[in-house]
């Protein structure tokens, strides 16, 4: 496995890796890896003939006053781990290679309207279009036929499908299933900021879910019973601080009053200091 530090390179490796006839898949990540960025490397491994993870903790998606500086990097671990699964390339940029001049001096800015200023986006205004601007960047520096997503960011994903669709980006784009702990925590780099009682607690975003997911399964569909009962499962966490519960549709985000087609259900919650997102989806007949 090769670490590559600069756009050049890296390009240059897709496209002579392309010329001769290989399928690319890139895994984008802001590293300190846990499985469900394994599981990503491990299914772009499974489907193409050279895989890239790139690693770049982007500062245009934090906020000021968001965790930029305490959010956990382990580079030496983070590329062992990458090899083991086999994966060829880690793209590794500093953020002047990434942003020449600086990240705020990067004016050109990819702004996925409407699906970026809802749920996660009422609290985090600039964060998709953060995310949006750098995942246009990547593209174009490792321009893979295939890239990988989790679900577990739903709304990232919708947005960069939509974004990707937009602006005719060659990409095909997976997004793969959530991937937990035992009790049921979605996994995320963040979950080191989760102190002991807090780590109890934050297994009630999945609960809640759980709790939405038999209702459905029994039949309900009308959005309002299953926030409501949802909110009940939360009455049982007061260390969980909701931000919100969302019902909508899994492509536009809009809100829905009664359940049908491709559903989501997504919960945003300060637990401490960390700030959790977790869903599930639903194909509703
Ligand atoms: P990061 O949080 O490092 O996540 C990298 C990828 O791993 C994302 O596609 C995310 O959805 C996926 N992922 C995280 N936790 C997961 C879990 N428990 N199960 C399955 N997949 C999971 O998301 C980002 O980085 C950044 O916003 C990025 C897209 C790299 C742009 O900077």
């Amino acid at each position: 496995m090769k670490v590559i530090k600069t756009k050049t390179e890296m390009r240059r490796i897709v496209e002579q890796a392309k010329a001769a006839g290989k399928m690319v898949g890139v895994v984008p990540t802001m590293g300190y890896f846990h499985d469900g960025h394994l599981e990503l490397m491990r299914r772009a491994r499974a489907e193409c003939d050279v895989v890239v993870v790139t690693l770049f903790v982007n500062p245009t998606q934090f906020a000021p006053g968001e965790d930029l500086e305490a959010y956990p990097r382990d580079m030496e671990r983070d590329t062992e781990m990458a090899e083991s699964i086999g994966v060829d390339y880690v793209f590794a940029p500093s953020v002047d290679e990434m942003y020449p001049g600086g990240s705020e001096g990067s004016v050109t800015l990819v702004q996925v309207e409407g699906l970026s200023s809802v749920m996660c986006g009422c609290s985090r205004p600039t964060h998709f279009r953060g995310v949006a601007t750098v995942v246009s960047k990547l593209f174009n520096i490792v321009p893979a036929q295939k890239a990988y997503f989790g679900q577990k960011d739903a709304q990232q994903l919708a947005v960069i499908r939509r974004m990707a669709a937009d602006l005719d980006f060659p990409v095909d784009i997976t997004g793969a299933p959530t991937v937990r702990e035992p009790d049921g925590l979605a996994m995320s780099s963040r979950n080191m900021y989760l102190a002991p009682v807090e780590r109890e607690q934050a297994v009630f975003l999945f609960k809640a879910l759980q709790a939405a997911r038999g209702l459905i399964e029994s039949g309900e569909r009308n959005s309002r019973s299953i926030e409501e009962s949802m909110e009940k499962v939360f009455s049982g966490a007061p260390l969980v601080d909701v931000e919100y519960i969302a019902i909508c549709d899994s492509i536009y985000l809009r809100p829905l009053e009664i359940l049908s087609g491709e559903v989501l259900i997504a919960v945003a919650a300060r637990v401490g200091r960390a700030r959790l997102i977790d869903n599930m989806q639903f194909k509703i007949e």
